[in-house]
Formats: structure tokens, C-alpha cells, sequence
């Protein structure tokens, strides 16, 4: 059974109030339970959105000399070729190379691709930026 953490915070006498009132509502125990259940309210709100549809890109950079690494970077793209878009391929300079990659999909499966990429040996950076496909920003 996990242990029980016990905290206390600040909160001004206008909010705390409307806790009050919102406990009493909720027909709470206590507040700990109303604390507790707030909590699990805002995990599965997360998990929602991780389950959202999501465009946006993935940009890597690596040493392409690094044995097998472009073609590793190329398969998995392949492997996800429902999700890949499109990609663009940058010569850094002698050694190193950066490549976008245009991505649309569950936010959840772009992270994944994203940390699958980041974890090919030889990479030396990665880093995802996402936006709302705006279906639901309407
Ligand atoms: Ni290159």
C-alpha cells in the first residue's frame, strides 16, 4: 500500500471559500478526498490530450560519418509513414546535418516517434514543437 504524504499550502480567504462551497457540493468526505479526486481530474484531462491529434515538427541534428545512422533515421521514418509527412534535410556543415520532419498524428505517437529518433546513437539533438490541428480551437 503507497504511503501517505501529508502537505499544507496558502490560499486566500475568496478562494478558500468557494473551496468550501465546491466540497460541500461535490458532497465530499473532506476536503482531502475533494483534493485527491481534483488531482485524478487534471491526470486524465493530460491523458486526453496526449490523445489528441496533433501536427508538427521534429527537428534532429547528428553527425551523418556516424556508421548506419541515416539510414536508421530514414527507416524509422518509413516505419511511420503514416504519420511522416514530409522531410527536409539540411547539410550543417562538413560533419553535421539537421533534418525536419513534418508530422501529423496522436500527440502520444508523435512524442514516441520523436524519442525513438532521439534515442538512435549519433544523435546529438532532437526536440519536438506541436500545435492543434484547430479542430477543436473553433
Ligand atoms: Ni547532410
Amino acid at each position: 500500500m503507497p504511503g501517505v504524504m501529508r502537505l499544507s499550502f496558502s490560499i486566500e480567504q475568496p478562494l478558500w471559500e468557494r473551496l468550501e462551497r465546491l466540497v460541500q457540493e461535490g458532497h465530499y468526505a473532506n476536503r482531502s478526498e475533494f483534493i485527491r479526486d481534483m488531482i485524478r481530474d487534471r491526470l486524465v484531462e493530460r491523458e486526453w490530450k496526449e490523445n489528441e491529434e496533433a501536427v508538427g515538427t521534429i527537428t534532429l541534428v547528428y553527425n551523418h560519418h556516424t556508421r548506419g545512422l541515416s539510414e536508421r533515421l530514414t527507416h524509422t521514418q518509413h516505419h511511420h509513414h503514416e504519420v511522416v509527412l514530409a522531410s527536409t534535410h539540411i547539410h550543417l556543415d562538413e560533419d553535421l546535418c539537421a533534418e525536419i520532419v513534418v508530422v501529423r498524428g496522436l500527440a502520444r505517437t508523435l512524442q514516441s516517434l520523436a524519442n525513438h529518433l532521439r534515442s538512435e546513437k549519433g544523435v546529438l539533438h532532437a526536440s519536438i514543437s506541436m500545435s492543434s490541428t484547430g479542430e477543436r480551437l473553433a
